[in-house]
């Protein structure tokens, strides 16, 4: 098992094909496993079928965030019984951050541990949720509450698979790339703002660069406190109100993508830094407008702000009754445990909503 994401782990290239072999050769693990839902199955298989080896079994499960639950969980673990898995055995997640993270569960708990590596195939799972070794599954309609954090051995990362990804999965993507940018660096933010990324998606020239520094910031925070005991927490920017928005939007039956979600939510906390911590608001109206060219606006009511409100009140991140959020005092310079009054949220929902 790895201890973290260190550049050991984690391997960024235009084709994965020679990291792959090399780990075949390296470990020679006795028997392999590959989970994939059904659209990696379709799309992303193929690009790696020939480097694996012969008797090579594969799992797949139906794609989405609903699949993310304790019966396919069940069905991995009956998977990986019959097919008599041991601890040496290697189970390759290949997916998007539904099978990153059930896939890491199910190896992290079979028999205290198996090895297994992620191959994320969407730009969400490459920059976010491959990398910091959270596992889980959601459970009575509550996201991630059971888990595990466990690092797999290795992360091979490639946009080559970004080809046959949905516009809409690239912009979510895109969204905790931005995150990334302004909690730590602000040339990042830059170039994700710079230019249409996805028209690049077959540009492994202008995507990997991009790819690798949102990764580095990611491991940056998450190898220093694995554990969220606190500056991990910075990368909880945008997340307070974005998880609102993303509750609500289910709620009305008219659902969000997370990164829209938190792109949201990030201008919510602009917001609000503006107002604790003095964010300068002409840099605040600047990345809102590009924010807002990219990913869109939120489409609630004035009516739905008492209910966003509430909403964050339960958000997991609260240890007590008040809200809490990870705030900027300017772009790479961040707070975490920022608590906010009712009201703050109140007057940021209010403000957004009045953007032309
Ligand atoms: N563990 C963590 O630290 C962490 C961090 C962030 C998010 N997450 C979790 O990740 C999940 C969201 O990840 P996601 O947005 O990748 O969701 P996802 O796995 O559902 O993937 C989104 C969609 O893209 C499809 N897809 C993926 N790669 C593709 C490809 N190359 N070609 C065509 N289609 C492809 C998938 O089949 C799916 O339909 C959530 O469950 C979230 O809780 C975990
Ligand atoms: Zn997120």
């Amino acid at each position: 098992m790895a201890e973290n994401n260190s550049d050991k782990t984690i391997f960024i290239s235009s084709d994965i094909s020679a990291d792959l072999s090399d780990f075949f050769n390296r470990q020679n693990p006795p028997k392999v496993f590959v989970l994939t839902d059904s659209n990696t199955f379709i799309h992303c298989l193929p690009l790696i079928s020939k480097i694996l080896p012969a008797n090579t079994e594969i799992f797949t499960i139906p794609a989405g965030e609903s699949q993310k639950n304790i019966e396919n969980l069940q069905k991995i673990w009956n998977f990986l019984t019959e097919n008599f898995a041991d601890k040496n055995s290697l189970l390759i997640n290949l997916g998007g951050g539904v099978i990153t993270d059930i896939g890491g569960f199910a190896a992290s708990t079979y028999k205290r541990g198996m090895n297994f590596i992620h191959i994320p195939t969407g730009l969400l799972s490459q920059v976010d949720a491959s990398v910091g070794g959270k596992n889980g599954i959601n459970f009575r309609d509550i996201k991630n509450i059971i888990g595990t954090i466990r690092f797999p051995d290795k992360i091979l990362i490639s946009p080559q698979f970004l080809k046959t990804l949905p516009h809409d999965e690239f912009i979510s993507g895109l969204a905790e790339m931005l995150k990334h940018g302004l909690i730590a660096d602000e040339s990042h933010a830059k170039e994700i703002f710079g230019k249409d990324l996805f028209s690049e998606i077959s540009n492994p020239d202008v995507l990997l660069p991009i790819i690798r520094k949102s990764i580095q910031i990611k491991t940056y925070f998450t190898n220093a406190d694995p554990f969220e005991k606190g500056i991990r927490k910075a990368l909880n920017f945008g997340h307070t109100f974005g998880h609102a928005f993303e509750q609500l939007s289910l709620k009305v039956g008219k659902p969000i993508k997370h990164g829209n979600a938190v792109a949201y939510g990030m201008i919510c906390e602009l917001f609000v830094s503006h107002k604790k911590l003095g964010f300068e608001m002409k840099s605040m109206l600047e990345i809102i407008e590009k924010t807002t060219e990219i990913f869109g606006k939120p489409d609630f009511d004035s009516d739905s702000i008492p209910e966003l409100v509430s909403m964050m009140h339960h958000d997991k991140k609260n240890t007590d009754s008040q809200i809490n959020c990870t705030c900027l005092s300017k772009i790479g310079k961040y707070e975490i445990n920022v608590e906010i009054s009712d009201e703050t949220a109140k007057e940021a929902l209010v403000f957004y909503k009045q953007l032309s």
